[in-house]
């Protein structure tokens, strides 16, 4: 069961009862959340490539992957664009078009509608494929290097099976040596699966919305990197979620 919910920034989202939790943070606004967590730092450390593969989990709304169409036709016309979204729900993809989304998106209805009807969307610069599936299971077949992952479940402790150590094995071995990790969560047990998968962890930090993290296989120049050693050795009970420990 989900219901339409507007956020702090005017922008709807949804949310879902199963979950007990909202599809992004109503007080950031879906879409500056979106906007501030995942699109801006993607592609500002990608801004040189003229070809960027996305993965984004999960699809739900697809905020992440309209407003990279946006942000990529807005600031970056000559980029391509690659998009691979896994989402466990079908029926929520298939009810799309009834989603009241922001304004900046309407140049986008016939994605919206390729993506509700036939999972995707093609054109010259364009090549959008969301996969009905578990999102772990994706993971672990999908092949090639990939820029980015937006990494946006439901929360650890409602969803952890999208956190653990051997779930970010699975995001590093696809990540290319430029690849970044972008999420909302700051929570030590996520950044310590991020870290022990060989990521840099760094501060998403700035106005108007709650602190993220990025991920990042090289060095970042513009980012507080976080001091990861120091904060294990301050939190020694802390450890990272792992697959044995989950009823999988
Ligand atoms: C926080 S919402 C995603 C928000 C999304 N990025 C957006 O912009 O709307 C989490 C989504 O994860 C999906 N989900 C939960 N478990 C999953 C799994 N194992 N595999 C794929 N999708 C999953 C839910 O159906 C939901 O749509």
């Amino acid at each position: 069961m989900k219901n339409w919910v507007q956020s702090c920034d005017g922008s709807y989202t949804a949310y879902s009862s199963e979950y007990d939790e909202h599809y992004h943070s109503t007080k950031d606004g879906a879409l500056n959340e979106s906007l501030k967590k995942h699109i801006e730092p993607a592609f500002a450390l990608h801004c040189k490539k003229d070809h960027l593969r996305i993965i984004d989990i999960c699809f739900g709304l697809g905020f992440n992957t309209l407003l990279s169409l946006y942000y990529r036709d807005t600031y970056y016309p000559d980029t391509t664009l690659e998009i691979y979204s896994p989402e466990l729900d079908g029926d929520l993809i298939a009810s799309l078009e009834g989603f009241p989304y922001p304004e900046i998106f309407e140049p986008y209805r016939n994605i919206i509608t390729d993506i509700a009807t036939l999972g995707g969307y093609e054109d010259e610069r364009t090549q959008i494929t969301v996969e009905i599936t578990d999102a772990r299971v994706a993971m672990r077949a999908l092949e090639g290097e990939w820029d980015v992952c937006y990494q946006d479940a439901f929360s650890p402790s409602v969803n952890p099976a999208l956190w653990t150590r051997e779930y970010f094995a699975d995001v590093a071995r696809l990540m290319g040596e430029d690849g970044i990790v972008t999420t909302y969560s700051t929570a030590l047990a996520t950044r310590l699966a991020l870290y022990e998968n060989g990521f840099n962890i760094y501060l998403n930090t700035g106005e108007g919305y709650r602190n993220a993290t990025i991920a990042s296989r090289r060095e970042l120049e513009g980012y507080e990197k976080v001091d990861m050693a120091h904060k294990i050795g301050c939190n020694t009970d802390a450890r990272s979620l792992k697959d044995e420990n989950l009823a999988l």
